[in-house]
């Protein structure tokens, strides 16, 4: 579907959206936006929405009196051998829903815009994109990080919304607006589940019956570690070893990682501190899905203790 700039009404709350698709065309409305005195929230997706990207809108539109998302299916962040020709689009299906939410700008530019012939600069954050999905996708953070850099400039946010499933792109690009001093908020949402626990995702739609029934095993082991820890175990190998046989009872399941590390600087730890990251990532059948949680220990333990 080809949507070159055009505005969908709606007749229930009288509000607009505008489809943009040229980069200097957003940059120019961005700027006008700013000029007016309105603040500004972005929230980058790659389309075929779901709740999840909704709730990230809501809480762009919460905070701020104009809401730009972007829809663009980045091809600098999928290896060769990744699923960039199947990613899931629903161009229509996004229009609406994005409406419904009061979203006031879609960015939905071209490949071509985006990176012309004669593109030749990246964004790399070093030290963290060394861990977790940083070594089976290599170069991975690279494409986010340039296309978001990219979308921070052409959409002029004062603040940008992430999804905290993705808890490591969300610390590489805080880490990035940090170091090169971009003058805009960087806000995690907690991540959305379905009724049976599984976080949502695009991907999940490659998931057979099956499939789905074995993916529910990805939040059941953060459980289980949740479990342990209030349980009093510490030894990040005891914890990491009982989820990785926990997930692979489940058919269809091969673990790409089971790590518990340091929130901050995502390095492995042995023994689990009062604030740990548990993050997997997990092929289910062909579909790679990823999820987390931070296990705290619960302050009046801490007190108890002392
Ligand atoms: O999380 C995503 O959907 C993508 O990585 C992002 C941030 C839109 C960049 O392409």
């Amino acid at each position: 579907m080809v949507v070159k700039q055009s505005s969908f009404g709606d007749v229930t709350t009288g509000v607009t959206m505008e489809v943009i698709e040229s980069p200097a065309k957003m940059q120019e409305r961005a700027e006008a936006l700013r000029l007016a005195g309105h603040t500004i929230s972005l929230v980058p997706t790659m389309g075929f929405l779901h709740e999840g990207h909704l709730e990230l809108m809501r809480v762009g539109k919460k905070h701020s009196d104009k809401l730009i998302i972007s829809i663009f299916i980045n091809p600098s962040q999928f290896a060769p051998n990744e699923d960039l020709g199947r990613y899931p689009r629903d161009t229509k299906g996004d229009l609406e829903k994005a409406r419904k939410v009061g979203v006031d700008f879609i960015f939905y530019p071209s490949v071509q815009e985006m990176y012309p012939e004669g593109y030749q600069t990246n964004v790399r954050v070093k030290g963290i994109t060394r861990h977790l999905c940083g070594i089976s996708r290599p170069g991975h953070f690279e494409g986010v990080t340039t296309v978001v850099a990219k979308l921070f400039n052409i959409t002029k946010p004062h603040m940008a919304v992430f999804g905290q499933k993705d808890f490591q792109q969300l610390t590489v690009i805080s880490q990035m607006v940090i170091d090169l001093n971009m003058d805009i908020q960087i806000v995690g949402v907690p991540t959305v589940r379905d009724p049976d626990g599984l976080a949502t995702s695009s991907r999940n739609k490659f998931l057979s019956r099956e499939e789905r029934i074995s993916a529910r095993s990805l939040k059941k082991s953060l459980d289980l570690a949740d479990e342990m820890f209030r349980n009093g175990d510490r030894d990040a190998r005891v914890i990491k070893k009982a989820l990785e046989s926990f997930i692979l009872r489940h058919p269809h399941t091969e673990i790409d990682y089971v790590t518990l590390c340091d929130p901050v600087t995502l390095e492995d730890i042995q023994t689990l501190t009062d604030e740990t990251l548990v993050a997997l990532a997990v092929r289910v059948g062909t579909t790679r899905l990823i999820d987390n949680c931070v296990l705290h220990r619960d302050p009046d333990q801490i007190i108890s203790e002392n």
